[in-house]
């Protein structure tokens, strides 16, 4: 635990070690809603996209998280994977007249964002935009992109609001449908809710799976010994899933917390109102729990990796993730065993901002 002057000159506490990990993601005196320690005005519109359970505190996390659960249980995601593995082979044969091929473009970003939108009712085919929405908001405060954030969000709120308003007059039985009538009948939801729901699910739903089905078959491919093992014993898919998002990340730093209260964690004083920011790439790669943990190996027991989270906030949509990424790595290796990188390790692009962990492209 320790205190460090983050590149925007804003000091927080970064937790990297797994035991104080964990603690730090299941102590609820780390919050969420900063807005409750200034009691500041909310009424900023683009602040819509944090009104959702990822920035909420008890008991207003329950009621949200409450409100699109059941959509996302191990069981109901279950009932997906046909659909799941239709799309991934659909994706899979575009690509099969190729020998190089952009493989984040052409796989991993389509698979998880196809998913998401047909559970949200949204047409597949706007998906372009989302990525561009979505991929400005989640690097843009500290990328070149900087003066298009506005921009995007207000575009996004936008499409939000006319697929509302569709969506309204004639709903069906996905999950913007059961959010609006929450919104309408049972007053579980606000209007600004409804936008911080659905856009979470959106970004949530597609940016981390992106890296993770990238970061995976990266992980795989620079580890010829551990693929070939996974070629031999594909029944190794679980684990081998679970080791890659160990190895290789996704999301590489937790969302923000503040301290709720001075209080003292681990043996430092921190005051009401600091930041702290839990490392879980660290915490995945600390040798106290891991042995050797710069060696990626499938055959690891059961692992309590924290590349979901954990405490209240844990992953809504691990069991969509966990799904879409086994189907996806168990896919592409059976149709491209000897699949090789056509690029220099030290030439892939990393996207920035300080929660994703992935490429631009993957060749
Ligand atoms: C929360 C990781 C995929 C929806 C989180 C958190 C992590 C995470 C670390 C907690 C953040 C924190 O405590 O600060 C991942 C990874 C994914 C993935 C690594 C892919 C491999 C998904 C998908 C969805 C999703 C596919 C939805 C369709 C959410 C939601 C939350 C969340 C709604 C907030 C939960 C809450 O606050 O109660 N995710 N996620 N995630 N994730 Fe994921």
């Amino acid at each position: 635990v320790a205190r460090v002057l983050l590149p925007d000159g804003q000091y927080a506490w970064m937790i990297t070690r797994y035991e104080d990990a964990l603690e730090a993601l299941k102590n609820q005196k780390f919050i969420k809603d900063y807005r409750k320690l200034y009691e500041e005005d909310d009424s900023d519109y683009g602040s819509v996209f944090s009104e959702n359970m990822l920035f909420a505190d008890m008991p207003d996390h329950r009621r949200l998280r409450g409100l699109v659960s059941k959509a996302f249980t191990p069981q109901m995601i279950a009932g997906m994977r046909d659909r799941i593995q239709e799309i991934t082979d659909e994706l899979l044969d575009e690509i099969a007249d190729q020998e190089t091929v952009n493989l984040i473009d052409a796989f991993a970003f389509p698979l998880p964002i196809i998913v998401i939108c047909e559970m949200l009712g949204i047409p597949t085919k706007d998906r372009d935009d989302f990525r561009v929405w979505s991929n400005s908001m989640i690097e843009g405060s500290n990328g070149a992109y900087a003066q298009d954030i506005q921009k995007h969000m207000q575009d996004f709120i936008q499409y939000l609001r006319d697929r509302f308003e569709t969506v309204r007059k004639n709903p069906g039985g996905d999950l913007i449908s059961k959010l609006i009538v929450a919104e309408e009948q049972d007053d579980q939801l606000t209007e600004k809710e409804l936008y911080g729901v659905v856009s979470l699910l959106i970004i949530a739903g597609h940016e981390t799976t992106v890296n993770f089905i990238g970061n995976s078959i990266m992980a795989l491919v620079e580890n010829p010994d551990q693929l070939a093992l996974l070629k031999e014993q594909p029944e190794l898919i679980k684990s081998a899933i679970e080791e890659t998002l160990r190895f290789n990340d996704p999301v590489e730093y937790s969302t923000s917390r503040w301290a709720s209260e001075d209080m003292v964690f681990k043996g430092q004083a921190m005051k009401k109102g600091d930041l702290v920011i839990v490392i879980l790439n660290a915490a995945n790669h600390d040798p106290s729990q891991f042995e050797n943990p710069e060696q990626l190996d499938i055959t690891r027991e059961k692992s309590k990796h924290l590349a979901f989270g954990k405490g209240i906030h844990a992953c809504l949509g691990a069991p969509l993730a966990r799904l879409e990424g086994e189907i996806a790595i168990a896919s592409f290796f059976k149709r491209y065993p000897n699949a090789q990188l056509n690029i220099n390790k030290e030439d892939l692009e990393w996207r920035t901002g300080m929660i994703v962990r992935g490429v631009r492209e993957l060749p």
